[in-house]
């Protein structure tokens, strides 16, 4: 009996021998990875961020980490990321091979490499965002219509209370097919229901221990593995997409594009058959910015209302500035931001400690390079930790507070530090940056101008910390909603 132990013993250990995982030669230091399993076991996988901040105090700002048997290298605080996704961002704005890539194929923006189609296909989204040529309705209209719809969904809470999660998920769902298709669901509609539960799975999996199975040990992916759900749910959301866009195309006139869809389909007819566009692009193109364009926002809202009810005082303080410079307007614009200052700041420091995207979408390598004296291969993972300079204790006056401050000077005017990367930075920073900006500035100055939000009396002690994912959120919450008078009314 002793013997077969010992030789179980024996064997293991030879295994590890054979299989130990060397850090390349220069290569960033990071914790010793166990055979197979590289350093999973050393980082929580619930919310591995205070993992990060303790990895960096000990192997520094550049340090590196095994997945299963595979390298990746982590960026912390502003320094290095700016010298790695900026500098250095021809080396360093490729996209690695994972579950997430797998699934997509490579299509789309998102997690294209960084070639040419992922060019064509950022320029032309960029262009078409930017200048809207989409006959009357300007972006800002389509957000102010969203807007009555919330508003008036929240009127019927008033002196009540509501979980907004769904209903926030909903709207920021809205902008965005209000931009793609210039339609929009109802709130609760139950297509969109489906898409939401299964994009949420998606990015559940994206993010769990499945899919470091399926990176760290490509022996076990052909297995019928929970990651195979994730093949699943992509299909059946390819399945639906494809139906919108023929439903769509029954009513286009080429030439006068009415949305985003509609602007590519002219720009289809316009380009050859070698060209990067293709309707299998374009399905992707358009999943793609529904996905990242309606947790990233919502959760951004959701984060706002919370510290807003716990900080009465400032959200007083906005309303008294929205008050004032909107006045008798029947609604905002967003040039109004430019007199709001504090508003901006609130804005601002609320996208700082909501922390939406905290490890950024993962980069790679696209060649052998070098990084603050480090060498690092071709086609290794990079994770720029936008956390680590969000809470930068140098970068902020007041790194661990809400405090609009952060964002205000001596004068009391908007200042935005070189710190404030919650869309990251680069050739791949966030592509909807514009579109979110807006939409955080209009969504929040319209509720603040109609409503008071409470916490309420019987929902205990607010919970901070949130739920960690490749976008985090709050916790759910109710929201107290009351209705108030403009200042001037008062
Ligand atoms: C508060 C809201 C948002 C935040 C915090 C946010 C943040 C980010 C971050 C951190 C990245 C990764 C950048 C990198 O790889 O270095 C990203 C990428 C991206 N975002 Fe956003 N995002 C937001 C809203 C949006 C919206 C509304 C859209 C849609 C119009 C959008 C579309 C994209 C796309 C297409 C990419 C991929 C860019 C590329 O690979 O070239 N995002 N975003």
């Amino acid at each position: 009996m002793l013997g077969s132990w010992l030789l179980v013993v024996f064997c293991v250990c030879l295994l590890f021998l054979i299989i130990r995982i060397q850090r390349p030669k220069n290569f960033p230091p990071g914790p010793p990875p166990i055979p197979l399993f590289g350093n999973l076991f050393q980082f929580t996988l619930k919310n591995p961020l205070k993992d990060f901040e303790k990895l960096a105090e000990r192997y520094g700002n550049v340090y590196s980490l095994y997945v299963g048997m595979k390298p990746v290298v982590v960026l912390h605080g502003l320094k290095v990321i700016r010298e790695a996704l900026v500098n250095k961002a021809a080396d360093f704005s490729g996209r690695p091979q994972n579950l997430v890539r797998d699934v997509t194929r490579g299509k789309g923006i998102i997690l294209a490499d960084y070639g040419v189609q992922w060019k064509e296909h950022r320029r032309f989204a960029l262009m078409t965002l930017r200048n809207f040529g989409l006959g009357k309705q300007s972006m800002e209209n389509r957000i102010l219509g969203e807007l009555q719809h919330l508003v008036a969904r929240l009127e019927k809470h008033v002196g009540s209370s509501m979980y907004p999660q769904t209903l926030f998920h909903d709207a920021a769902s809205n902008i965005i097919y209000l931009v793609l298709f210039g339609i929009r669901f109802d709130y609760g509609d139950e297509i969109l229901k489906v898409y939401v539960r299964l994009y949420s799975e998606n990015l559940k999996l994206a993010n769990g221990t499945w899919a470091m199975i399926y990176d760290a040990l490509p022996m076990l992916r052909s297995l019928p593995l929970p990651f195979k759900k994730a093949f699943d749910n992509y299909s059946t959301l390819t399945t639906l997409t494809i139906n919108m866009i023929s439903k769509h195309k029954t009513t286009r006139v080429a030439g006068k594009p009415r949305d985003l869809v509609d602007c590519y389909l002219d720009e289809l007819d316009k380009r050859s058959s070698e060209s990067t566009f293709n309707e299998e692009q374009l399905v992707a193109f358009v999943m793609n910015l529904h996905i990242a364009g309606t947790d990233t926002t919502s959760n951004t809202l959701l984060t706002a209302i919370l510290y807003l009810m716990i900080h009465p005082h400032v959200q007083k303080r906005c309303q008294m500035e929205v008050d004032k410079v909107i006045g008798n307007k029947p609604q905002p614009s967003f040039e109004d931001r430019h007199n709001m200052p504090y508003t901006q700041a609130m804005i601002h420091e609320i996208q700082r400690l909501a922390n939406t995207v905290p490890l950024s979408v993962f980069h790679c390598t696209t060649k052998d390079t070098e990084l603050m004296g480090f060498t690092i291969p071709k086609g290794t993972t990079i994770i720029p930790n936008l956390s680590s300079v969000l809470n930068e204790e140098d970068q902020w006056k007041f790194s661990h507070d809400f405090n609009p401050s952060n964002f205000l000077n001596e004068q009391g005017e908007f200042e935005k530090p070189d710190a404030f990367l919650p869309f990251s930075t680069g050739p791949r920073v966030c592509l909807g940056e514009g579109l979110a900006r807006m939409e955080l500035f209009l969504f929040l100055v319209t509720l603040l101008r109609q409503f008071e939000f409470v916490w309420p009396e019987d929902a205990g002690e607010p919970d901070f910390n949130p739920v960690f994912g490749i976008t985090m959120s709050p916790k759910p919450y109710r929201m107290g909603v009351r209705l108030r008078q403009p200042a001037e009314e008062m």
